[in-house]
């Protein structure tokens, strides 16, 4: 008897930290002629070439950034690959975190203007977002201090759309 009564406590208690649970999903859409979105955690690891990636959990320090292929590069007319840091490429920064969300764009440098890129948030602060298509937008960042750029979204478990030469 008590055993089962500790075991609907626990059924219990793990569906409510299921449903509980925070979580966000990133989606790409990528119109570039060429290359791969890559979405990198802080630590490096690679979460995403692309397809939607779901985080576990808090993701916080995230860069997405639209990877040129060899090809293209050998096509010279295209920007060359980022650097793992996003170097030479339009980056969007994000951290999504119950309460705490934060989304730009950053062309400050080694960033750089390489093509077109946006977000917009959903399920949650729906609109809110940015996008940049020219090295001079007024969207994003050029200069580290330019924080009143950051689009803040303080709902939970909101997920993140990103889009490059949209
Ligand atoms: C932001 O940084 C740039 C470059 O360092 C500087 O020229 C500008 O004055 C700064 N702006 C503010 C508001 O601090």
């Amino acid at each position: 008897m008590l055993s089962k009564l500790i075991t609907f406590t626990l059924a219990v208690a793990l569906a409510f930290a299921q449903v509980n649970a925070e979580s966000h999903t990133v989606i790409f859409t990528n119109k570039c002629d060429f290359g791969t979105p890559i979405l990198r955690a802080s630590d490096g690891e690679i979460l995403s070439v692309g397809g939607d990636y779901t985080s576990d959990g808090a993701l916080v320090g995230a860069i997405a950034m639209s990877m040129l292929t060899p090809l293209s590069v050998r096509l010279s007319k295209y920007p060359g690959p980022c650097g793992d840091n996003g170097e030479g490429c339009t980056v969007i920064e994000t951290t999504l975190q119950n309460d705490y969300s934060s989304t730009d764009i950053s062309l400050v440098p080694p960033h750089k203007f390489s093509v077109t890129g946006g977000f917009g948030y959903f399920d949650g602060c729906n609109g809110a977002g940015a996008d940049c298509a020219y090295s001079t937008c007024p969207t994003a960042l050029l200069y580290s201090n330019q924080t009143w750029l950051q689009v803040a979204c303080t709902d939970l478990n909101v997920n993140l759309a990103i889009t490059f030469c949209d």
